[in-house]
Formats: C-alpha cells, structure tokens, sequence
C-alpha cells in the first residue's frame, strides 16, 4: 500500500484523476465501508487541501458523522436541514459558494466559507449517506469537483 497520497498536475481535472488512481488501488481489496471512507477523507484532505472532508451517514431521521479529516464538527443533521440534509432530501449534489447566502446552513466552523455535498445510494436508490467537504474559501466547488467526487464515491459499495 502507498504511504503517501502524491499529487501530481496543475489543474484541478490533473490532480483528480492523479488522486483518483491512488484512491482506487487504496480501497480496492478492501470491503469495509468504514476503513474506505476514512481513507478517503484523508486523501482528499490531505491531496486536495480542502479545510474539511466527512462524511455522514443516514440513521433512522438523522445523519450522524462519519469518517473524517479536520476540525472536530457536529454529530447530527435532520433530514432536509443545513446543506448535507438538504442533499439527502433532494437525493442530488449541492454546491454552495457562500454559506452565508445558503438558509439553513449550519455552521459546524466559522472559516469554512464554500461547500459540496454529495449524497451517496444504497441497492434501492436510497441514500445511504453523504459526502461533505468545506473550504476555507468562497466559490472553490464547481462541475469538475462533482464529476470526480461523483466518481470516487462509485468506490464505496
Ligand atoms: N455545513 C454543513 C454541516 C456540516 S459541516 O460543514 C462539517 C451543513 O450545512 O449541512
């Protein structure tokens, strides 16, 4: 196994399919949802640099934090609430390029200024969980990071 998440290229596209590669060959071989969720916060925290990568996972009417990298956050979102509730209500990507103009959202850090959750499905379309990840600037999401992310999350099963 790779000790080390190694990004390679400039551009946004360049340094996800270079951290795609090594993400895949770290969790292929690997069953446990957990482990590999955690493996992916940490190589895509620590290869993309964004302030906060977690995920949370549906239990009953809430999500409840998962797997993470960065400042400690809050434990349980209800459905349809902040942005994470929101993506699990409309089963759909959210991209926020300021907090402060989203209604709802909650602040788990007050320097986390953009956000992209994604949600993530279980065998009957249900959501199973979410993808969250902050950053520390305004407007640092876009269709680039959906596609990859998107991608990435196909290697949680
Ligand atoms: N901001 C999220 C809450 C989770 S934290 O960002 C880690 C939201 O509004 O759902």
């Amino acid at each position: 196994m790779a000790e080390n998440i190694q990004i390679h290229g400039n551009t946004k596209e360049e340094k996800y399919e270079s951290l795609l590669s090594q993400v895949t060959a770290l969790v292929q071989g690997e069953t446990d949802q957990i482990a590999n969720m955690a493996n992916i916060c940490a190589a895509l925290k620590h290869g993309m640099d964004f302030f906060w990568v977690g995920f949370y996972l549906v239990k009953g009417e809430q999500l409840v934090l998962g797997p993470f990298q960065g400042p400690v956050a809050c434990t349980r979102i209800n459905f349809g609430k902040g942005v994470c509730g929101t993506a699990w209500k409309n089963k759909t990507t959210v991209i926020v390029d300021d907090v402060n103009q989203f209604p709802g959202h909650i602040a788990c850090s007050a320097l986390s200024k953009s956000e992209i959750v994604l949600p993530f499905f279980g065998k009957e379309d249900n959501v199973i969980g979410v993808l969250d990840i902050d950053s520390d600037n305004f407007s640092t999401f876009d269709h680039t990071d959906e596609i990859y992310l998107t991608r990435i999350l196909t290697l949680i099963h």
